[in-house]
């Protein structure tokens, strides 16, 4: 599909992510590329526009990240967001210092006008995160905002289509951010917002078709959201060589193994095979601790497990995996730092035997869910909580070992039912138990315990890149900590984890 294209050069900022998804909200499709990698990718693939991202750096440190200055005389816009920004004014012959203060949370800003702030007013509040800044412009830049600290907030060369902003516009606290980032799409790079669902459903079907024409392919269900609707695109596109794999890790909720079985095979006629591995994952896992470490092992053993039912079912050309975009760039196909590294990505071993099938690799949580409705998945599914690859393993610190496993799925079944018993399903955007690995000392009945601790969290978000814990009603929890208590063996504690991401993760490893 000939589409268009904004290109993001990413620097390492932790809100990279967030960027990439506000040019989308837009309808406007762009990929987030490792800043190295801008300068030809942009010649190759013609984007309407191209945005650099923040990043840690200074740009006058030794090693600090930089695009090629040629990146400016393409005749393509470019905005650059806070370090973008710095380097856009030190390439381009300005000056960037370092202060000894540092400019950080929400903060007042006065707007000199410019196709950037159209529709935006003269005195407004964005989100500064930043110690360098632009002291002096380079050559044909002006000024377009500032605040007390920052005497260059906002910069551009208006004749050659080349803008800077300190704060940033992708977070919620800029609250102008969306209207500038729609102006920079849509006014300067002359976007049209074409990138819908429809198309993109045709799309992928038509090129699952052509790359795997007389192909044999094995998918890797797990019942999730990305999984599911990787499989039943994929019947669409490739009917009866698709074979959907199953692999029952024991690591998943109570009762899901079965559910899932169900679910596929009536209600979706998919060529399923179930297999049950718990004890193979259990045994790879034995005495180890490091959480990404488990997570290496259990992509690993999730391979292997594939490469020996192919083995069962003969000639197998393609694995088909539900990979979304956060996996990719989470693990460091961009630049942002390696927060966790996904085991459907992490984990592939070097010599693994199949091609690789990722349809849904460019695409984010709430694109995907849109796409699953758009082939006619129900919504129950579709809005199905993220549950992650390595399952209850990354909720149970510490060695996995069975014994801890049924406490986690035992009080996790319990926090579900009274959620849904009290109707919070759809306020809350995930909920869990999990075992911290403490014991602690108690009473019950007359006498000492010294069982261990159940924590329950429970987050708000859009999207799992940023959340806040979610605020669950006291008797709410009370019901649920009560429960967990009398009927979870050798519980004698329950936490409730008040923490946001940042500065935490949604999932405790
Ligand atoms: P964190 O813990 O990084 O989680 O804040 C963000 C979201 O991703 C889910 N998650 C995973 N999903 N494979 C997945 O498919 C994984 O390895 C994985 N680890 C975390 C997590 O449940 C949350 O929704």
């Amino acid at each position: 599909m000939e589409r268009e294209l904004i290109l993001i050069a990413d620097f390492g900022g932790q809100y990279n992510q967030l960027i990439a998804r506000r040019v989308r909200e837009e309808h406007v499709y762009c990929e987030v590329v490792p800043f190295q990698k801008l300068l030809a990718k942009a010649k190759v693939t013609k984007p309407k526009g191209i945005i650099f991202t923040g990043g840690p750096a200074s740009v006058y440190e030794e090693g600090a990240p930089k695009v090629e200055k040629e990146v400016f005389s393409l005749g393509i816009p470019v905005l650059g967001i806070c370090y973008g920004h710095q380097l856009t004014a030190h390439l381009l012959g300005g000056e960037v210092v370092s202060p000894d203060f540092k400019e950080y949370g929400k903060v007042k800003i006065n707007i000199d006008g410019g196709l950037l702030f159209k529709g935006i007013k003269s005195e407004d509040i964005c989100w500064m995160s930043h110690r360098d800044y632009v002291r002096q412009l380079p050559p044909g830049f002006r000024t377009l905002a500032f605040t007390d600290k920052c005497p260059v907030a906002a910069m551009a060369d208006e004749n050659r289509k080349i803008y800077g902003v300190q704060f940033h516009p992708e977070v919620e606290h800029t609250p102008f951010g969306r209207a500038l980032l729609r102006n920079f799409l849509f006014d300067i790079c002359g976007c049209k917002g074409d990138w819908t669902m429809d198309n993109i459903a045709a799309s992928l079907i038509k090129e699952l078709k052509q790359k795997s024409a007389g192909k044999r392919v094995l998918c890797a269900l797990s019942g999730g959201v990305d999984s599911s609707v990787t499989a039943v695109l994929a019947n669409k596109a490739i009917g009866d060589n698709l074979i959907c794999v199953f692999v029952d890790h024991g690591l998943l909720r109570k009762n899901e193994g079965d559910e899932i079985e169900k679910m596929f095979k009536r209600d979706y006629h998919i060529n399923m095979v179930r297999v049950n591995a718990g004890e193979r994952f259990l045994n790879a896992l034995k005495g180890v601790r490091d959480p990404e470490e488990k997570r290496k092992i259990i992509g690993r053993e999730f391979i292997s497990v594939f490469e020996q039912e192919s083995l069962k079912l003969g000639q197998i050309d393609y694995l088909l995996q539900g990979t979304i975009y956060p996996d990719v760039i989470e693990s460091g196909a961009g630049q942002a730092s390696v927060i966790k590294s996904h085991h459907n990505v992490g984990g592939l071993p070097k010599n693994m035997k199949f091609g690789l099938l990722e349809p849904l690799r460019l695409l984010f949580k709430d694109e995907v869910r849109a796409l699953g409705l758009e082939i006619g998945l129900p919504k129950s599914l579709v809005w199905r909580q993220p549950f992650p690859g390595p399952g209850l393993a990354v909720r149970c610190l510490g060695e996995v070992r069975e014994d801890k496993l049924k406490i986690i799925r035992d009080s996790d079944a319990i926090l579900r039912e009274e959620i849904s018993k009290n109707g919070l399903e759809d306020k809350i955007w995930q909920y869990f138990t999990f075992l911290p690995n403490i014991k602690s000392v108690g009473v019950m009945g007359d006498e000492r315990t010294y069982f261990h601790t159940v924590g329950i969290r429970a987050v708000t978000s859009v999207d799992a890149m940023t959340c806040d814990w979610a605020k669950i009603p006291y008797d709410v929890l009370d019901k649920i900590s009560s429960r967990i208590v009398s009927e979870v063996e050798g519980v004698n504690r329950v936490i409730y984890d008040v923490t946001s991401k940042p500065p935490a993760t949604i999932e405790w490893e």
